[in-house]
């Protein structure tokens, strides 16, 4: 090694040891003759000591030091003395007078901050991702992220998992979002598709007799992004034979008691709640639902039948409901406005709101509801609003009528809102973790524009017994063994029990409108595969980079990831995506128009 130790490592029992070191020059500072040079590596900082009067030729060349230098010093550790040290650095007891100075390496100006306090916008930190990098606290993301992964491989090895690579340039494996696509040269005119995830090739080791898979799979997906959404992301790929549902949640929730204990030494309770989607839709208006606090939504559709207010009326006349959110504060006009604002830009018609008034403490019978629009309701019909929403004195009803996927939608967004607003979440109570599993989703959606059934997750999940009647009379009926694991509000993995059965799967494919030559075309293999002893199967697909994320207080999963593409999907620092050679398109047999946008 070109050093004896590292920036992070010297102390007040190293006292004149002889000692080199090599890093990057974070900060000097020339006080009068002599410089200071902190020395910078992933492990910490060193102070250096350049002094004239101890070595004049090495202090020489100290002067025409530039941040971000990379140097090697050799030197002697001295006690800086008594009231110099800085408790904040571990090495802050020590320095080294600087004996010997090698400059491996000079930098240009660079153009962001080697700090964790001074963040440069998000062009130049990609564009420039090797100084970002360079930052302690993105150091210290990597860090934990290796840490996760490490645990994870762990944890599955030692449950008798075995690791297993599945191919990248592969059949399309269809997860709802499209496909990278790969030109072949080799067959000019046809294309691989990368993966958007191994979900076949993981039932098929299962078909193989593999028994445990698991796999740290990077999974391609060229669909709109978020903060929580890249083109690549990793996930923790699970894949277990002769299971139920139960089987895989409790080999998951001892997968992140693991990882949480060893990576932020925090116990997790387990097993973690469970919800069904039905449940979830009611009470939150959504199937990821934020349960560090309560706010649930209450379903008065019943309660206001036969009032007098035409908007509410038509809506239940139209297949709507009525939902409403209690609000634990009165709201002012202004406050009240706001909402209303709020929820017509996430495609609420309207909101509408009434307070509640009366003594603290009163039966439901005892309090009033004042609004500009109570006088529609009777008084039968307040006081049933007021049971079925369990309101206070004080309170606010909050209520939106419209088709229930909107009303749903909009109520789920108000109450995240509120969640935050009211300080119901405490954000950086770094401990406040709340799982659940979210299970019983149902198998297919509805797709309005399309007007077809579509797989609500995919098409390989097994639907419930009791449901497989439905299945070509009544698909929206059949619910299926899909679970979901949500963290605060985020969903962090999908998965399912499989359909192994090619007579059931052939059946699911119908209901989307795959004609029988369509999937024998897409999925034959998979099918092909069932037919020679395929075990009961099921598993999961966890995103690594969500819960890397969620596990730090970060929402930015760019933020645990070394390389992210931008918004754009480009990557500011390599120039992808980027023209290819013509001789390239010759080879692979294309040719095209490229159509430039401005
Ligand atoms: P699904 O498509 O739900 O399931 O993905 C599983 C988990 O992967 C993460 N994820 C993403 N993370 C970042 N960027 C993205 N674009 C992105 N897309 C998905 C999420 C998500 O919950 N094969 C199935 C799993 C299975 O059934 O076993 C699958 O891929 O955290
Ligand atoms: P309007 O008749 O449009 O003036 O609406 C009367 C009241 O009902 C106003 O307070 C509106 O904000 C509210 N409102 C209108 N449409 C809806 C809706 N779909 N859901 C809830 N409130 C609504």
């Amino acid at each position: 090694m070109l050093r004896t130790n590292t920036c992070g490592e010297l102390t007040k029992k190293d006292v004149d040891k002889k000692i080199t070191l090599c890093g990057w020059n974070h900060a000097r500072r020339d006080h009068g003759g002599v410089i200071f040079v902190d020395l910078r590596d992933r492990y910490g900082l060193t102070q250096v000591v350049f002094d004239p009067s101890h070595n004049k030729k090495v202090h020489a060349i100290a002067e025409h030091l530039k941040r971000e230098d990379v140097l090697r010093v050799s030197g002697k550790v001295r006690y800086r003395g008594k009231g110099l040290e800085n408790p904040k650095m571990h090495t802050g007891e020590i320095e080294i007078i600087a004996d010997d100075l090698e400059i491996i390496n000079s930098s240009l100006t660079p153009p962001l901050e080697i700090d964790d306090k001074a963040e440069a916008n998000e062009e130049i930190r990609l564009r420039y991702r090797y100084l970002d990098l360079r930052r302690p606290i993105m150091q210290q993301r990597l860090i934990t992220r290796s840490k996760v992964a490490q645990s994870v491989r762990e944890y599955f090895t030692s449950h008798d998992f075995i690791e297993i690579e599945t191919p990248v340039l592969v059949k399309s494996t269809p997860e709802g979002a499209r496909d990278y696509v790969v030109p072949s040269r080799v067959h000019n005119g046809k294309f691989y598709a990368l993966p958007q995830s191994p979900q076949l090739y993981k039932q098929i080791l299962m078909v193989a007799g593999m028994d445990r898979y698991f796999q740290l799979a990077r999974c391609l997906r060229d669909e709109d992004l978020r903060a929580d959404r890249q083109p690549e992301h990793t996930q923790i790929d699970v894949e277990m034979s002769f299971v139920e549902v139960s089987d895989v949640h409790e080999m998951i929730e001892g997968l992140y008691k693991q990882i949480f204990k060893k990576v932020l030494d925090i116990e997790l309770k387990t097993p973690f709640k469970k919800i069904t989607y039905d449940e979830a839709m009611e009470k939150y208006g959504i199937d990821k639902p934020d349960l560090r606090f309560g706010l649930e939504l209450v379903d008065v559709s019943n309660a206001i039948k036969g009032s007098e207010f035409g908007v509410f009326n038509s809506i239940l006349e139209h297949n709507g409901i009525v939902k409403v959110i209690v609000v634990p504060q009165e709201l002012g006009r202004n406050e009240l406005d706001a909402w209303i604002k709020f929820a017509q830009e996430h495609g609420a018609k309207g909101l509408a709101w009434m307070k509640v008034t009366g003594a603290e403490g009163k039966k439901s019978s005892e309090l009033k509801l004042e609004s500009n629009i109570v006088k529609f309701f009777s008084a039968e019909i307040q006081e049933k609003i007021l049971k079925a929403t369990k309101a206070k004195a004080g309170n606010t009803l909050m209520f939106v009528a419209d088709k229930p996927k909107i009303a749903n939608e909009v109520l789920a967004k108000i109450r995240l809102k509120l969640g935050h607003d009211l300080k119901l979440i405490e954000e950086h109570d770094t401990k406040n973790f709340s799982f659940c599993w979210v299970t019983d989703f149902p198998l297919f959606e509805w797709n309005e524009d399309e007007e077809r059934w579509e797989p609500a997750h995919h098409m390989f999940c097994m639907p419930k017994k009791e449901d497989l009647v439905h299945l070509q009379s009544d698909p929206g009926k059949v619910k299926c063994t899909q679970y979901d694991l949500v963290l605060n509000g985020v969903e962090l993995g999908s998965g399912s029990i499989r359909i192994n059965d090619p007579k059931i799967q052939e059946e699911v494919m119908k209901v989307i409108g795959l004609s029988h030559e369509q999937a024998e075309k897409k999925f034959g293999f998979l099918l092909e595969a069932f037919k020679y002893g395929a075990p009961v199967h099921g598993g999961i697909g966890i995103g690594l980079d969500r819960t890397v994320a969620l596990m730090l207080g970060l929402h930015d999963i760019r933020e645990v990831i070394a390389f992210p593409k931008n918004k754009a999907a480009e990557c500011p620092m390599d120039g992808s995506p980027n023209d290819v050679e013509e001789k390239q398109l010759k080879e692979l047999g294309i040719k095209f128009d490229a159509v430039k946008k401005k």
